[in-house]
């Protein structure tokens, strides 16, 4: 596996593979990688000749009070990961490189990025499609995978390819879960045992959600006051929110139907987690 931390060496890297009629796939990250990650990485592998990871924590994504600073890195560790899982480049640029002096670009999509994360955490996915489009450029992929964990991000990005042109399969990936059904994230490395165990409330009231719909529940608002409850009685958690939307607008949705995506944005401590379900979906 080689590391490439220029942004013109990556593109000729890219350029090379492309001579030769290689499919490229590229999985973006910001690290600290867990068995999520790795997925993506081995779907990758299976669907394309070269797979490239990007490794960058992008501060432009970050909001003022967030955890920039103290997100979690483990480079070393991370390089030996993605060798294992079939990754032919892990590509992680310097923040000048991505960001020189000057820099005052931002690709911003509307109308699905005013709920949810998009609501809590402005400038956030300008941010974050910001950073995508400038990889896609670098890095010159043929497809790109990303995980439905982020579900919001997953749309956003798909709005963006597909309204500027990019020449970019965008494939989605499911939630990769602890035994015990937290998400894997790796903001989880911030939680204390106490925290860790409250943090199951956000995956339990998916179940929760889904057995509702189950036993017949259909009334959008009625589920989601549910499961508010739900998560308060876990204990000292804060609520982000709690919607119940259509999983292609991400727009409220008064009756349950097969596309309807409940999605949590929940305070355990100091940590921000999120999480997600299809309240139809077979299994
Ligand atoms: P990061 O949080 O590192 O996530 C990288 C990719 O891993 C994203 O596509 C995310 O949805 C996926 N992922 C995270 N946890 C997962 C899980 N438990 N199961 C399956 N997939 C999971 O998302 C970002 O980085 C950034 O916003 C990025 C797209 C790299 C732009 O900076």
């Amino acid at each position: 596996m080689e590391i490439i931390t220029s942004s013109t060496a990556m593109a000729a890297w890219a350029d090379s593979r492309r001579a030769e009629g290689k499919k490229i796939c590229l999985v973006p990250t910001m690290g600290f990688f867990h068995e999520g990650h790795l997925s993506l990485m081995r779907k990758g592998a299976e669907i394309a000749d070269e797979v490239v990871v990007s490794l960058f924590v992008n501060p432009i994504q970050f909001g003022p009070n967030e955890d920039l600073d103290s997100y979690p890195r483990a480079f070393e560790k991370d390089a030996g990961l993605a060798e294992k899982n079939g990754v032919s480049v892990l590509f992680a640029p310097e923040s000048a490189a991505v960001y020189p002096q000057g820099f005052c670009s931002r690709v911003e999509v509307d109308g699905i990025t005013n709920q949810l994360c998009g609501a809590s955490r402005p400038g956030h996915f300008s941010g974050v499609n910001t950073v995508v489009a400038k990889l896609f450029n670098m890095v010159k992929p043929h497809s790109a995978v990303f995980g439905e964990k982020d579900f919001q991000q997953l749309a956003v990005i798909r709005r963006m390819v597909s309204d500027l042109n990019f020449d970019v399969e965008i494939i989605g990936y499911p939630i990769v879960r602890e035994s015990d059904g937290l998400a894997m994230s790796s903001r989880n490395s911030y939680l204390s045992s106490q925290e860790r165990k409250r943090a199951l409330c956000l995956s339990q009231s998916l179940q929760e959600a889904r057995q509702k719909v189950i036993e017949g529940e259909k009334d959008t608002l009625r589920l989601q006051e549910h499961i508010r409850n739900f998560i308060l009685a876990s204990g000292e958690v804060t609520i982000d929110y709690v919607s119940i939307v259509n999983c292609r607008t991400l727009e409220a949705d008064a009756k349950i139907s097969s596309e309807s995506l409940l999605a949590l944005a929940v305070r355990v401590g100091e940590t921000r987690l999120i999480d997600n379900i299809l309240l139809e979906q077979q299994v």
